[in-house]
């Protein structure tokens, strides 16, 4: 037995693919949205939905799009599917908060809605998926903070009851929350973004059309796409990965190495737009099974204390963790050489090496993307540094990165970021 693992591991080193070593004792997997994907679908939307049971649908939006005429089609493409639109929520502001998921799900019985469709980015549909379970079950966001807590039949041992359906329509290439468990929400007077994720909340369908990204602006579709590019890095190194999170998160870097660029530079390229929102929509998967690591800790940290948008502080932090991460040692080291090997970079070296190669490449995409590559340029300061590590080390995404993290390192790392 033994000699058959030595083997086993022999040529693991060899294909440098962990994969190919052992079998992981426990993991589990969950996909069940329905995805579609394609040019001309959102007229098709009231079609699809109906599929999934919604009657009265009550459309969440923020009020940018609502002026860009997006959500219109999107009316129209649910009247046209024979559904009612039940209500309008068009305030979602930059990042949800436990007051709009309220008035979101008090709307939802206003209008007397059965289903709620999401059109918008990650604010949007988390804010639907929170005020769904709210709409369905009552209490406050801060309530449900936290994993599997939603209802469940059999005083909690049984199968987890329904929440209404719910449709979401990305209009950013990034989050992937429309195909993912979890919503992010931010508690404004606590000055923290707290969690809410169970089964249920997997929203039943998600659509994906380039038309939905057209007027996204390249700032916004940069810092979202690096948004996917933590996602995809994130998961993959986790120390929680599994073979089905692996395969996503392998076909999700793919994606975002030919398109990432290309849809920044060329906003019309409708194809480029597109394989964008499949990029994103792959990238989450491994977040739902083996969950995020430190540069989301630190993100999360720097949204509710410092108001930097998601993207653009993951867009900053993940080269300081890919290189701190890869230091630590040989087994978290040969994560990134597969990363590296997608990316063409050096997959050979030390362990430092493997991870500086990486961490330079993402600086030099996330400047050639126009984004800020420092903290100190987005409203972060050195006094601010105690108050993010606090809140980086309570993450629920501490715990799932494959290097272990003290105070001071992540003090360290915020420094290196500043
Ligand atoms: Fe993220």
């Amino acid at each position: 037995m033994d000699e058959y693992d030595d083997d086993a591991t022999a040529r693991a080193g060899e294909f440098g693919s962990r994969q190919m070593a052992g079998f992981k004792p426990f993991y589990q997997f969950i996909a069940p949205t329905r995805v579609i994907a394609g040019y001309d679908l959102i007229g098709g939307i009231g079609f699809e939905f109906a599929k999934e049971g919604a009657k009265r649908v009550l459309i969440v939006t923020d009020q940018v799009l609502r002026e860009t005429g997006l959500v219109d089609r999107v009316i129209a493409g649910v009247e046209d599917g024979g559904l009612e639109v039940a209500g309008i929520v068009d305030g979602v502001p930059q990042d949800s908060d436990a007051g709009v998921v309220m008035r979101t799900a008090e709307a939802g019985h206003e209008h007397g809605a059965d289903s709620i469709l999401a059109v918008g980015g990650g604010s949007v549909m988390d804010t639907a998926k929170v005020a769904n379970v709210i709409f369905v079950h009552g209490g406050d966001p801060r309530g449900w903070e936290g994993y599997f807590g939603l209802p469940r039949d059999d005083d909690g041992q049984g199968r987890p009851q329904e929440l209404a359906p719910l449709a979401c329509i990305p209009t950013t290439a990034g989050t992937g929350s429309e195909v993912s468990f979890v919503a992010v929400v931010k508690d404004r007077d606590a000055h923290v973004k707290f969690q809410i994720g169970d089964i249920p909340m997997y929203p039943r369908l998600a659509l994906l059309d380039p038309e939905s990204t057209r007027t996204l602006p390249v700032k916004l579709a940069a810092s979202t796409g690096m948004d996917a590019m933590t996602h995809a890095i994130e998961g993959y190194v986790s120390s929680e990965w599994n073979p089905h999170s692996d395969a996503y998160a392998m076909a999700a870097l793919r994606l975002l190495r030919d398109n990432l660029h290309r849809a920044f530079e060329h906003p019309a390229d409708d194809e480029a737009r597109g394989n964008m929102l499949i990029a994103a929509n792959l990238a989450i998967q491994p977040t739902s099974s083996s969950a995020i690591g430190i540069a989301h800790s630190m993100s999360h940290a720097c949204g509710a204390h410092c108001d930097v948008p998601h993207g653009v502080a993951n867009a900053i932090n993940l080269p300081w963790v890919i290189e701190f991460n890869a230091a630590g040692g040989d087994e978290i080291a040969a994560r990134y050489r597969d990363v590296n090997d997608v990316f063409g970079l050096e997959t050979g070296g030390s362990a430092e090496a493997v991870g500086h190669a990486l961490g330079e490449h993402v600086r030099q995409l996330v400047a050639s993307l126009g984004l800020p590559t420092r903290l100190s340029q987005v409203g972060v300061t050195e006094a601010s540094i105690d108050l993010l590590v606090d809140g980086a080390m309570g993450d629920a995404c501490t715990l799932v990165n494959p290097r272990d993290t003290s105070e001071e390192e992540f003090a360290e790392l915020y420094r290196l970021a500043l």
